[in-house]
């Protein structure tokens, strides 16, 4: 399973990159505006040090601008895909961007069947927001269960199921036991799947009794 970071924070990802959590990024405006950075300059940084696919959201609405937009990103660097919104317009310039190369992530998704849209769009990578569907008493899980088996049923569907909005340890848990490609994770979540109370304490335990021993390794 591919972890991606979803942030805009540079030292954030260089840090989980060290300690290899880091197969891609996902931004979008709302992360960009958090940065406070000019957008280019800071995917720029980003795919300098990021592996794999670096996410870049269009913000135009309609076709045009968002092809316009699409292809400036792309240029940024060669591991940008361009993100686009699960409506009539990114579907199309999903389209467009993947039969010229372009690797492109669907995001915004909400329903199995937009998923399966966007993988006959020819996406590269669908994003359903399982926290905001959780936020509103739907069960986020359930989605990622059902696009999972709807692209297993018809395996010519290339689109891999990119996790999104997640929001706690259990997410990730689900999320790679259904069989998801990849999810992208903020960087406190991925600190929180570090932990367990259990290794805090036996470290503590063993620790103490090194002590004893008067010895040191070196
Ligand atoms: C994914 O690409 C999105 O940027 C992100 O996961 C949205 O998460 P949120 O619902 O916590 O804002």
């Amino acid at each position: 399973m591919k972890f991606f970071v979803d942030t805009a924070e540079v030292s954030e990802i260089r840090a989980l990159a060290e300690i290899g959590m880091v197969d891609g990024v996902t931004t979008n405006p709302s992360l960009i505006a958090k940065s406070g950075r000019k957008m280019s300059e800071v995917i720029a940084e980003i795919c300098d040090i990021t592996p794999g696919h670096v996410s870049a959201e269009v913000t135009a609405t309609d076709h045009d601008g968002m092809l316009a937009e699409g292809r400036y990103l792309r240029d940024i660097a060669k591991n940008v895909a361009v993100k686009v919104p699960l409506t009539e317009a990114g579907l199309r310039t999903c389209r467009a961007l993947s039969n010229e190369g372009t690797p492109v992530n669907v995001t915004l998704c909400f329903s199995a069947t937009q998923a399966l849209l966007a993988a006959k769009a020819g996406a590269t990578y669908i994003s359903p927001f399982v926290g905001r569907l959780d936020d509103l008493a739907q069960d986020g899980m359930q989605l990622i269960a059902d696009v999972v088996q709807i692209y297993r049923n018809y395996p010519q569907l290339r689109t891999e199921v990119l996790v999104a909005s997640v929001r706690h340890p259990l997410h990730m848990a689900q999320a790679a036991k259904l069989g998801a490609h990849v999810a992208t994770l903020p960087p406190a979540v991925i600190r929180q799947l570090i932990k367990h109370p259990l290794t805090d304490r036996g470290l503590e335990a063993f620790l103490a009794d090194w002590k004893k021993t008067g010895q040191s390794i070196l």
